[in-house]
């Protein structure tokens, strides 16, 4: 059965895009297909999958408002078996089109833009903004699973409140299926003391809800990202390739255990 899963925080430059990136494609080289949703209008997800979004006519954005079929959005990736369903600015216009044109459930539009493609896919994973307004309310909303990656610096623990938040009110109000998938550990660096201390924090309080794999801090990430490809498929033996297939394979081994 498919999973939706979102990786979200509030907090901006945390690792969201490097992991939807790298995530969706090692799944996507371990045989699964994957769709991978950029849900931000600054399109980052696409660009570091080498497509210019600027001139994109069809977008995530054409679907939500029913303007055009999701199936005429989706694009190929570099990567065999990964797609996209890009976004570029025009994502930033939703909330003014709510105000012209009310809708009276503003938060299934995703869901709803998604509903016939679950068969198509494994995984569907989506890329969420930096914020906790519309869009995230949307992604959560049509997700089975949440990944929250968790920047080991400052404030790290005080973002992890206003998401949670969030989650148990989606799991309130609008989803009852959505479950925390796990928190992970990102841009990790075992030698700056703070990060040893969040990360600590963080399995101290999430217990099995932490991915056992943390990400560490490596320069093949930006790099890739610019380069406009996975970094499985730009360097596949640095560290960070070899930790987004390891992430990869947690995920897997956690649907295993539910089915
Ligand atoms: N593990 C890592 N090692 C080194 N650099 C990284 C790593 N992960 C992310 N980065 C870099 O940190 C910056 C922020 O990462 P990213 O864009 O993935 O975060 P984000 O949470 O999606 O940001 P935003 O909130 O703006 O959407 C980028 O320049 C990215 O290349
Ligand atoms: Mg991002």
């Amino acid at each position: 059965m498919t999973q939706i899963i979102s990786i979200a925080n509030q907090k901006g430059g945390v690792g969201k895009t490097t992991t939807a990136i790298n995530l969706s494609a090692a799944l996507a080289k371990q045989r699964q297909k994957v769709l991978l949703i950029d849900f931000d209008s600054q399109g980052n997800a696409g660009r570091g999958l080498g497509i210019d979004i600027t001139l994109l006519e069809r977008t995530v954005f054409d679907a939500l408002i029913g303007r055009v079929d999701v199936n005429k959005c989706i694009l190929p990736s570099p990567q065999e078996g990964l797609f996209l369903l890009p976004s570029n600015l025009k994502l930033a216009s939703l909330d003014a089109f709510f105000q012209a044109t009310p809708n009276p459930e503003p938060f299934r539009l995703l869901e709803k833009a998604i509903k016939d493609l679950k068969a198509e896919y494994d995984y569907i994973i989506i890329d969420c903004p930096p914020s906790l307004g519309l869009l995230s309310l949307n992604a959560l909303t049509a997700s089975d699973g949440v990944i929250i990656p968790v920047q080991c610096e400052y404030f790290a623990m005080e973002a992890l409140a206003a998401i949670l938040s969030t989650i148990t009110k989606v799991q309130h109000d609008y989803n009852s299926r959505l479950r925390i998938e796990g928190f992970l550990l990102t841009m990790y660096d075992p030698r700056i003391t703070l990060a040893t201390e969040i990360a600590t924090q963080v399995r101290g309080l999430f217990k099995e809800n932490t991915f056992i794999i943390a990400i560490p801090r490596n320069i093949s990430l930006p790099e890739s990202c610019a380069k406009g490809l996975p970094v499985g498929s730009w360097r596949p033996s640095s560290q960070g390739a070899l930790a987004y297939a390891a992430l990869a394979r947690e995920v897997l081994d956690h649907d295993q255990e539910k089915r």
